[in-house]
């Protein structure tokens, strides 16, 4: 193995360049050195290959989960306690279990019919509407409404705020980071004591926190509270992203689009190749002890970084990996990560694309992006569209 460590190394996760066009920086990765070092933003080292990200995440042994923010100072790294998603053996299995029962297939199937409302009132009004924007009108309230339905509050308010200072802002400005994690805590407080106080019956995640036991006993209230903020940053910005890159993709390739509207069973396979080729999610975790990897040395407290989407496009595993082809059979993506702490809403998040898509392709089966749309794309934690400005076309004519 030839080290072209330099070509590689001194990547900034936020530049404009890496944030356009990240599978430029992967790939150079892959032809050179497969692990590359950053001082920015903290520091990190990051992988590209399928195999090394995949055995990463599931390396408990040498790496914590402890703090999987991509960005902000090392001091700072693990003051989050999200369980089970900063959690370790052993105890991470038992936190694993207490969220379970909220993601299982059946209970996901039970909210079918609430997102494809949802979907289906979004979509009619931007097709009445002959325009608008994929990511603020339809992407982000729909994914937020399926969380404020899980949290047993009104949908609206302040979650998009929240999200865009928590997982855009705050990696880069430790002051915003701090001041959003005391307003979601204070948010989550108030309402686990507010179902406290109404006896805990309701079937809502947090009435239900206020009641589950492990080993007999109560959750901590640090517990209840990292759980619920949990589920509402990973369910968040991690499914508008993968829904907005989806339909910006479908409105800047119509063949593709066609080829959906004429075969609609194509889309549950096209459904997993869009999850590969723009997935979006990156997570950190820390060395416990020194590791050597392609010759260079990690040590012990510091950061590593595994970005799913270039495990997803390593042409050892993927036939053609920059092509997306809506009918890839063998698609073995890790876009929902590997090992034990694979993403527990990735039922939820499959369900909310396929809603999507039905809902989307019956109401405006025919659109392209707005003249001049100029697209921003999101980096660091989360990768998608910042915003996808579209409009509604006639139907081509013959058709
Ligand atoms: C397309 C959308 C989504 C993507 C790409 C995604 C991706 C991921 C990834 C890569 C992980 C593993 C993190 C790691 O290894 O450290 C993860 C974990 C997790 N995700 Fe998701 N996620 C999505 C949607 C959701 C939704 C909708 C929810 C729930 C509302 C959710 C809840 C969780 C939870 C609870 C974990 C922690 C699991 C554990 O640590 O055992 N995710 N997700």
């Amino acid at each position: 193995m030839t080290i072209k460590a330099k070509s590689v190394d001194g990547y900034d996760l936020y530049s404009e360049e890496f944030r356009a066009d990240p599978h430029a920086h992967y790939r150079a990765m892959r032809s050179g050195c497969p692990v590359a070092h950053s001082d920015k933003w903290g520091g990190s080292w990051m992988f590209a290959g399928y195999e090394d990200v995949r055995e990463l995440a599931r390396d408990a042994e040498q790496f914590t989960s402890r703090a999987i923010e991509v960005a902000g100072p090392l001091e700072a790294a693990g003051g989050l306690y999200l369980p089970p998603l900063t959690s370790d053996p052993p105890e991470h299995r038992a936190h694993r279990n207490v969220l379970m029962p909220y993601f299982m297939p059946s209970k996901v199937a039970e909210m079918e019919p609430a997102i494809r409302a949802q979907a289906r009132r979004l979509v009619d009004e931007l097709a009445r509407k002959g325009h608008g924007d994929v990511i603020a009108d339809f992407a982000q309230p729909l994914t937020l409404s399926v969380l404020t339905s899980i949290l047993g509050v009104p949908s609206g308010g302040q979650f998009t705020d929240w999200m865009v200072r928590m997982i855009r802002v705050g990696p880069k400005d430790q002051k915003v980071r701090a001041e959003v994690v005391h307003e979601i805590i204070n948010y989550i407080e108030n309402l686990l004591q507010e179902r406290e106080r109404a006896g805990n019956t309701g079937s809502d995640l947090l009435s239900y926190l206020n009641r589950v036991e492990i080993d007999g006993r109560p959750l901590s209230r640090k517990h209840k509270i990292g759980a619920g903020f949990l589920i509402v940053i990973a369910g968040a910005d991690t499914t508008w992203s993968a829904i907005g890159s989806t339909l910006w993709h479908l409105a800047s390739h119509p063949a593709d689009r066609q080829r959906l509207l004429d075969e609609p069973d194509l889309l549950d396979t096209a459904i997993e190749e869009f999850l590969r080729y723009y997935a979006p999610v990156t997570v950190g975790r820390l060395a416990k002890k020194d590791v050597e990897a392609y010759g260079r040395c990690i040590h012990a407290g510091e950061r590593v970084i595994l970005p799913f989407a270039a495990a997803n496009r390593d042409p050892e595993v993927f036939e053609d990996p920059d092509e997306l082809r809506i009918d890839r059979r063998r698609n073995r993506h890790i876009t929902f990560g590997s090992g034990a702490h694979r993403c527990l809403g990735s039922n939820l998040a499959r369900l909310e694309l396929r809603v999507t898509l039905e809902e989307w392709l019956r109401a405006i089966p025919h659109f392209r992006l707005a003249d001049g749309a100029e697209i921003e794309w999101t980096g660091g934690q989360t990768r998608g569209p910042e915003s996808v400005p579209f409009v509604v076309e006639p139907a081509p004519a013959g058709s």
